[in-house]
């Protein structure tokens, strides 16, 4: 259906390029479940986030010198002498905590709905490139205040790539730009770090391309048949999508202006010492499962394997849960399991936070063998022995005649 705009200019543009067009298909056309829940909102939670990312770093960039001799101190000035800079640098740094924050439950809503299931898997696998992107920005911009945990946790993690057999030692040599973390690293590092929220930008793009190929999944977890089951983002989803950034503005807020440290580490506030390594070298807290994963065994190539694997295990997820049945809501054995693998990364993180040292081995190494049993064991078996509840007819029905069918 091709619609008429009001506005002359907004018609000579549209004609020319179709924009608004685009724009007005996606609002007004494009068909949304109708009964998503306050889960589906953290994508375009995470977005926001992204641009909060991308702005405020790009304001920080103009007062940061990437030296050695000069990052730490520049830092400090943004602090104390750049007009709002405190501001700026607190919502960056509490920010990188946020995004994941939301990403993480971005992505366990979609492992409890099956969002990843057919046909949106390319979907869910360029989401884990935007994760792995996240992942590897966060890590280089926190070299970048050049303080004792930005240098040692830089040694720590780019060492890891000397475990490769033959070629480490030289992988290693290649990324630092030299023998050891220092100049060359930073400078580089700085130079990813502002390239790469770009090109998670443009995997977002395609992220949101393939969604609306289908459209989103809901929590029924099954797909729209009749045109009472679906309405228009806007005005919907638009003022749905702005009651929830209120809220969480007043808790990114809260971290802000009354515990800006809280999420940080105090020795990141002692600048870099080649010379002093701190007693436990541990990373920012959304790091922290993988980093249990990585120390769970005593052989580093082992780790460093197992570590990539806990990541790369994603991108195969949609097959290896065979099951028909997209939503947890109706798998009885599932449900259980999936939450107990939600509790089973937040006892990960808790070990990564600790030494490896008496009992927290035993437990990480529990907690890691279910992480990869939940994958490569449990789904697979759950698609052929669970028996899933009957689902819904149409997703309208559920909603209006909800005792026929749910329950
Ligand atoms: C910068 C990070 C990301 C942004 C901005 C983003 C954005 C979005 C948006 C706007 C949506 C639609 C709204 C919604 O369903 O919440 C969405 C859906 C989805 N995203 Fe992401 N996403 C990000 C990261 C990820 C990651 C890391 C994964 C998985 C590993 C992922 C998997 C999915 C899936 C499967 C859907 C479809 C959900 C459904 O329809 O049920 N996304 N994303």
């Amino acid at each position: 259906m091709s619609v008429v705009f009001k506005n002359r200019l907004v018609r000579w543009i549209d004609h020319r390029m179709p924009i608004f067009s685009s724009l007005h298909h996606e609002m007004y056309e494009y068909p949304v479940p109708r009964n998503l829940n306050y889960l589906w909102n953290f994508g375009f939670l995470a977005g926001l986030m992204l641009i909060i990312m991308i702005v405020t770093g790009i304001v920080l960039a103009m007062h940061y010198t990437p030296n050695t001799t000069m990052a730490f101190e520049s830092v400090e000035r943004i602090m104390r002498d750049v007009n709002y800079g405190w501001i700026i640098r607190y919502i960056h740094m509490n920010g990188a905590s946020m995004f994941f924050i939301l990403v993480y439950i971005h992505i366990f809503r979609g492992m409890y709905y099956g969002s990843y299931k057919a046909p949106r898997e390319i979907l869910w696998m360029l989401g884990v490139v935007i994760f792995f992107l996240m992942i590897v920005t966060a890590f280089i911009g926190y070299v970048l205040p050049w303080g004792q945990m930005s240098y040692w946790g830089a040694t720590v993690i780019t060492n890891l790539f000397s475990a490769i057999p033959w070629v480490g030692e030289d992988i290693v040599t290649w990324l630092w730009g030299g023998f050891s973390v220092d100049n060359p690293t930073l400078n580089r590092f700085f130079a990813l770090h502002y390239l790469l929220p770009f090109v998670i930008l443009g995997v977002v793009f395609l992220h949101v391309i393939a969604l609306h190929r289908f459209g989103s999944n809901n929590p029924l977890g099954i797909d729209m048949k009749r045109p009472q089951d679906s309405i228009s983002f806007h005005p919907y989803y638009t003022i749905k999508d702005a009651f929830t950034i209120g809220l969480f503005l007043i808790f990114f807020c809260y971290f802000i202006f009354f515990n800006p440290n809280y999420l940080g580490h105090p020795d990141n506030y002692i600048p870099a010492d080649p010379l002093v390594t701190p007693a436990h070298i541990v990373p920012e807290w959304y790091f922290l499962p993988f980093y249990a994963i990585l120390r769970a065994i005593p052989s580093k190539l082992g780790g460093v394997l197992l570590m990539g694997g806990a990541i790369a295990i994603l991108f195969v997820l949609p097959w290896l849960d065979r099951s028909p049945v997209r939503s947890g809501r109706f798998r009885p054995m599932f449900k259980w399991f999936f939450a107990l693998f939600v509790i089973n990364c937040f006892v990960l993180g808790y070990c990564g936070a600790n030494p490896p040292e008496g009992h927290f081995i035993l437990i990480s190494r529990i907690a890691t063998a279910y992480y990869f049993a939940y994958f490569i064991v449990i789904l697979p078996l759950l698609s052929v022995l669970e028996k899933p509840k009957p689902l819904p007819a149409s997703i309208s029905e559920s909603i209006y005649q909800p005792k026929n069918h749910l329950e």
